[in-house]
């Protein structure tokens, strides 16, 4: 089987990232914290597998915190997604970030046990915050995964070290 392999997005990935964040988000924009975000315009990883993407993180760092603003894999459970976190959290410290924090919603339990088993821990329940953000962005459904509604936003956070060996893994790596 072909190897998996996490690189920095480039400009060439920009029409994969708008259809792949319509196909994961509902949209082409995501929305956190009352702020729209387009993927397309943010730095991050893509996962392939030969020639095909399989996987995408997106961030945003402004000073000290960096948000993981998407991540998605459209192989899960083959490791895509722990690479990709690794992968952003390696750039994350090598600019000099120490929290690394990402908003998920109150019914994507498999999001909420992923994170947590990679370091992630709960920092707040922002009540209500989905039914704010469907006024920037109506495609977010009522209902969302296991026909939970869908009206929180869950903070997590990891907080980051500063180790040398990450800042050599932050560029091209295999899995
Ligand atoms: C959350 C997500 C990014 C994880 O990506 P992934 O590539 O499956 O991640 P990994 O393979 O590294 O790890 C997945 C975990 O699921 C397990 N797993 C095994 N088979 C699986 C399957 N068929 N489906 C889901 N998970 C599976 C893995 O063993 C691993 O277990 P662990 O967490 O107990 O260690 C992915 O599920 C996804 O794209 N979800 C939809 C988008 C989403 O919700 N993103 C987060 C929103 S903030």
């Amino acid at each position: 089987m072909t190897a998996v392999a996490i690189r920095p997005v480039t400009t060439d990935d920009a029409d994969w990232i708008k259809q792949f964040t319509a196909e994961y988000w509902g949209d082409t924009v995501v929305v956190s914290r009352g702020v729209i975000r387009d993927p397309q315009q943010l730095p991050g990883f893509v996962a392939t597998q030969g020639d095909e993407r399989i996987g995408l993180a997106s961030y945003h760092s402004v000073a000290a915190d960096c948000e993981l603003v998407t991540l998605a894999s459209i192989r899960p459970g083959a490791g895509v997604g722990t690479a990709l976190i690794d992968a952003v959290k390696a750039r994350a410290s090598q600019a000099g970030c120490r929290r690394l924090w990402l908003i998920t919603t109150n019914d994507n339990l498999n999001a909420l046990r992923f994170y947590q088993k990679r370091g992630f821990v709960l920092v707040a329940v922002h009540r209500d915050a989905v039914t704010r953000a469907r006024q920037l962005k109506p495609a977010i459904p009522l209902i969302g995964a296991d026909g939970i509604p869908l009206r929180d936003e869950i903070e997590l956070e990891l907080l980051l070290e500063h180790h040398n060996e990450d800042i050599a893994s932050a560029g091209e790596q295999h899995i």
